[in-house]
Order: C-alpha cells, then structure tokens, then sequence
C-alpha cells in the first residue's frame, strides 16, 4: 500500500469539543467549496509518454532556466499515481480537486487531433474523482502553451491563439462536460503577460532592453498588452461557446482566473498611496483587475490605462466589448501576498515604457520573491475581497489559491511538522469568513497545493503540499503532513483556531 500511514493518520485528526464562539465550516455559506490544487505541468510528470509533445515549459526547463535546473519530467508523477492521489483525497475529506487539463496531452500538436491516450487519462481520473464523491474543478489553460503554437506564431501574440484555444476549449467541453461543472479557462492571464513579455523570466521569455541580458527577442513596451489582449479574447470566446453551445445542457459554470497580489503602499507617503492604488488599478496582482476584470466588469479597459499605454493598449472592437462583458460565472483568484509598492514618476517620462513604467510603481514581486521577501498577510486578502466588492460589483468568487511553503527539508529532515501551514490556513480562513460576513460572495476555497508539486518559480526548492512528496525516490512516496491532518479534521466539523494576528500589520 502506498499510504500505511495515511488511514491511520487521518483517523487520529480528532479535533477539540467546539467552542460557542469557534468557527467551523459550518459557519460558512451553504454550498461552499473547500478543496485543493494543482496544475498538469506541475503534477503530471509523465511528459514524453502517450502521445504528449512538449509544452513551452518543458523548453524553459529542458534549457535550465527553472530554479536548480530542476524539470518537471517526472515531478509529482500524478500521471501514474492518481488513483492514490484521489484515495487520498478522499481520505482527506476534500469536496473538490482543482487541476488542469494538458493542453500538449489532449491535443499534442496544439490544433488537429484528439490524443486518444490524453483522453483516457483525463477521462480517468475525473471517473475516479467522481466515484469518490469529488467535485473536479477543471482548468483549461495553465500556462502550458504548446510549445507547436509558440514555434508556428509565436502563441499569445498572434489572434490566431484565440481560434485555436477555443478549439481545445471545445474539445474539453465535449469530452468532458458530462461530468465536470466548474471550468477555468485560462489561469493566471496576468503573471503569464508579464512574465512571458515584459520582464522575459517565464516561457516565452520575450522582452527587450532593459529586462535582463537575454531579453533581445520581444518588445516589453507592446506584447504584454497585445498578449492579455488575446488572452482575454481566447477567454471571452469560450466562454461565449460554452454559453451558446453546452450551458444549457451540462448545467456547468464557467470563470477566469487571475493572480491576486494587493498591492499597499510601501510607506506613508502620498505618492507611495498613489502608486499602490494604480498599480491595483492597473493590475490588481499583475494587470489582472484593469486588464482583466475591468473589461469583464465594464466592456473596455480602465482609463488609466488608456491615458498611460496609449495607442499600445489594443482596442475593444464593440463586437469584442460586449462579448467580454459579464462572460464570467464567477471569478477565481490565486492569493498569496501583498505587494509594497513605491512611487517611481521618473519611470514615465522614460522613452521606452513598459507596464510598470507605465504604472509608474515599483512593485515587483519577482524581486522581493528572489530577494526572500515574501509577505504573507491575510488581512490583504479582506483587502482584495472588499475591493471586488465595491470596484467590481461583488462578483461569486472562488479563492483558487492559498498556501503557505516550506523548504522541502528542515535540518536534514523531511517537513512533517509544518504548524506554520496550519496556522496560515487557519488566519486566512477566518479572513475569509469575515469578508463574507460583510457581504463578500466568496463561494469556495482551495488550498494551494494538494500535494508537492513542480512549483513554477522555484522548482522543488519550495514545498506548498499539504502532502508532501519524496521527489527523490522513484516511487515518489507521499506522505501526509500535519497541515493536511489539520485541514482534514476541520473538513470533517473540527474548530478553526486563528493565532489572532491575521490583522495586526495593516
Ligand atoms: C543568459 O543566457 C546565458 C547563456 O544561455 C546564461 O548563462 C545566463 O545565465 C542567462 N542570463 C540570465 C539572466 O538568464
Ligand atoms: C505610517 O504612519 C504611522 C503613524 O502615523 C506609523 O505608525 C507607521 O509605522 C507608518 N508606516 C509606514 C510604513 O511608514
Ligand atoms: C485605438 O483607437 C484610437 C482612437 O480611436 C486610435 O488613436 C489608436 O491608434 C487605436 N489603437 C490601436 C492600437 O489601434
Ligand atoms: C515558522 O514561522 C516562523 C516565523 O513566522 C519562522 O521563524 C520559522 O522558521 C517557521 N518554521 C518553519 C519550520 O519554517
Ligand atoms: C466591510 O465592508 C465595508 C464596505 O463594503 C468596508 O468599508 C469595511 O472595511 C469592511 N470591513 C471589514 C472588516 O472588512
Ligand atoms: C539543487 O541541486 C543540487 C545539485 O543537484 C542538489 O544537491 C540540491 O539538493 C538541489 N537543491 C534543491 C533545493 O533541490
């Protein structure tokens, strides 16, 4: 058996008599979601069997640009492990799993031909997934582009993206639409923009001076819009086919999902006060609330972006506007950390502007990131969620991300005691619960990450699991952490317990 330990461990998750004033999940709307995730190129492994061709990551990787030169060839290795992944699951008490679906597995060559062998696969595992009583929550897109697409028109910069995601849109809706009710399109439209055009530090690494000594091959000034332009189209188009074509027979919803950094100011100052409320304007978590959810929201893109991008910015045709208008069932949001943002007004008059210039703030995460300065806050995700509110018309939102990482071993030993996961859960859900009660209409939560994964920016370096997983052993052995006992036994009625410091650093 792959988990002795799992029934075992999950069975001991007793959990304290509750307290009149505790919150359990009970306290939360009817119908609320609580789950967790993860993303194909991140779990799968499995990249060159049956069929699959590589994606823009497996280049980015194969080259040695992820962190340690890691890949995720074999990764979490889901691909042959998902029935005791989703025991697991089970076990655990989810009422959902979010994954993705491999755009380079179901249609290998980008357009053309269903890989039977894709099809299969994913048809298995949501199979398994609803045997056990699981909710799949199905993304489309998870930055896993084709890397066919990206060598025929350089992928997001050419329209001719739009026609072809709403093809593998489609095939994911006929295959799978039967059983799978919650679809994302695409993920994080907002982090793949600028990281893959303006700054170069994700697949397809296009930028131009002055981002970084490899940056010769785009244009920082111009493809990032051009890219969420098409992103935001290809979204609008399946969304629209999805309305017309199968909502009204597989009775699914359908959403985006945008990266969510809130951004606050990094001092006192006025200008700073500026700076972090443009750059939410601008962005709200990269570009994602101007440039995604106010077209969505409103039909256009906002007008400090028009006044500062200029003719760069593409226009909404009209046909275009009111396709994007409201083509959401709800929005999701990857929440992790707030952003201290500076002013940077000299950034303006630059002749060469890019989006942060644009913006005129310093705010980049990628830095802070690299510099070790990740600050979580939960009081930032109250902040978001109330800005959705007012901004954006209180739009159903699912917090689709939300996690806490740990280095994959503390002093030579593999992390089972992770308390400060526990604890980070337990402070950004009762921030989540408040923001409900003052009218938020959060309807679901899922826990970044189910198990240890490939992580994007960092490779194994950071481990989100609530899992874990031996990444150096062939079998890839999971193994269940603390945190994962903990959630487990609030899944089941247990209290939540806040440290009580999830608003102390507003
Ligand atoms: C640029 O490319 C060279 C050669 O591939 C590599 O050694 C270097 O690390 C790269 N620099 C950055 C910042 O990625
Ligand atoms: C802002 O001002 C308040 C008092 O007016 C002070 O307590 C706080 O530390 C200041 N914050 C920053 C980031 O400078
Ligand atoms: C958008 O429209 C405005 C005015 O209608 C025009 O000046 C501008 O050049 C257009 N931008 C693009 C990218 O076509
Ligand atoms: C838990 O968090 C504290 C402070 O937030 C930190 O000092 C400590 O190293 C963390 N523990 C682990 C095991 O990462
Ligand atoms: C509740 O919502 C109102 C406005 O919608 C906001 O001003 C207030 O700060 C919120 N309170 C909390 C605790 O989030
Ligand atoms: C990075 O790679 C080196 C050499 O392969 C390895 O010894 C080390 O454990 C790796 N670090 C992490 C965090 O995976």
């Amino acid at each position: 058996m792959l988990f002795p330990v799992a029934v075992a461990l999950f069975a001991a998750a007793a959990f304290a008599p509750r307290h009149a004033s505790a919150l359990t999940r009970h306290d939360f709307p009817e119908g609320f979601v609580f789950g967790a995730g993860t993303s194909a190129y991140q779990v799968e492994g499995a990249v060159e069997e049956d069929g699959r061709k590589p994606s823009i990551w497996d280049t980015f990787t194969h080259q040695g640009y992820s962190y340690n030169k890691s890949t995720a060839d074999v990764s979490a290795d889901q691909y042959h492990h998902y029935k005791d992944d989703v025991k697991l699951m089970h076990e655990m008490g989810l009422d959902a799993y979010r994954f993705s679906i491999a755009w380079p597995r179901l249609i290998p060559d980008g357009r053309g031909e269903i890989n039977p062998k894709g099809l299969e696969y994913y048809n298995n595992l949501i199979d398994e997934l609803i045997r056990h009583g699981i909710q799949p929550h199905v993304t489309i897109y998870h930055l896993d582009l084709p890397q066919s697409l990206q060598d025929e028109y350089n992928g997001l910069l050419s329209p001719r993206f739009i026609d072809d995601y709403t093809a593998y849109a489609e095939a994911c809706f006929e295959s799978f639409g039967d059983r799978v009710k919650h679809w994302v399109t695409v993920n994080e439209p907002n982090i793949e923009t600028i990281g893959g055009f303006d700054n170069g530090r994700l697949p397809p690494q296009r930028c131009s001076h002055p981002f970084g000594e490899n940056c010769t091959r785009g244009d920082s000034t111009t493809e990032p819009y051009v890219a969420a332009h098409h992103l935001l189209l290809a979204h609008a188009s399946a969304v629209r086919l999805y309305r017309d074509k199968y909502q009204a027979t597989q009775r699914g919803q359908i959403g985006i999902t945008l990266l969510g950094w809130w951004h606050e100011p990094a001092t006192n100052s006025s200008q700073d006060a500026a700076a972090a409320t443009r750059m939410n304007d601008f962005h709200i978590g990269w570009p994602s609330l101007h440039r995604f959810m106010h077209p969505l929201v409103y039909g256009d893109y906002p007008t400090v972006m028009r006044s500062r991008a200029g003719a760069r910015l593409p226009n909404l045709t009209a046909e275009q506007s009111k396709k994007l208008r409201g083509a959401f069932d709800f929005i999701g949001f990857n929440h992790y950390l707030v952003v201290r943002a500076r002013a940077d007004d000299s950034a303006f008059n630059l002749k060469q502007r890019d989006y942060y210039a644009d913006a005129s703030a310093i705010a980049d995460p990628f830095e802070d990131i690299q510099a070790g300065g990740l600050e979580y806050a939960p009081w930032a995700l109250g902040k978001l969620l109330d800005h959705l509110k007012l901004k954006y018309g209180n739009p159903p939102i699912l917090i689709h991300e939300n996690g806490y990482s740990d280095p994959p071993k503390i002093s030579g030993k593999i992390v089972y005691e992770d308390d400060n996961r526990s604890e980070f859960l337990q402070d950004y859900l009762e921030v989540l619960y408040l923001s409900i009660r003052n009218g938020s209409d959060a309807r679901g939560y899922f826990v970044w990450s189910f198990l240890d994964v490939s992580e994007f920016l960092f490779g194994y370096r950071s481990r989100f699991g609530l899992c874990g997983v031996d990444m150096n052993i062939k079998g890839r052995t999971r193994y269940v952490r603390n945190s994962a006992r903990w959630y487990s036994g609030f899944l089941n009625g247990g209290e939540l317990r806040p440290s009580g410091k999830a608003y102390t650093a507003a």
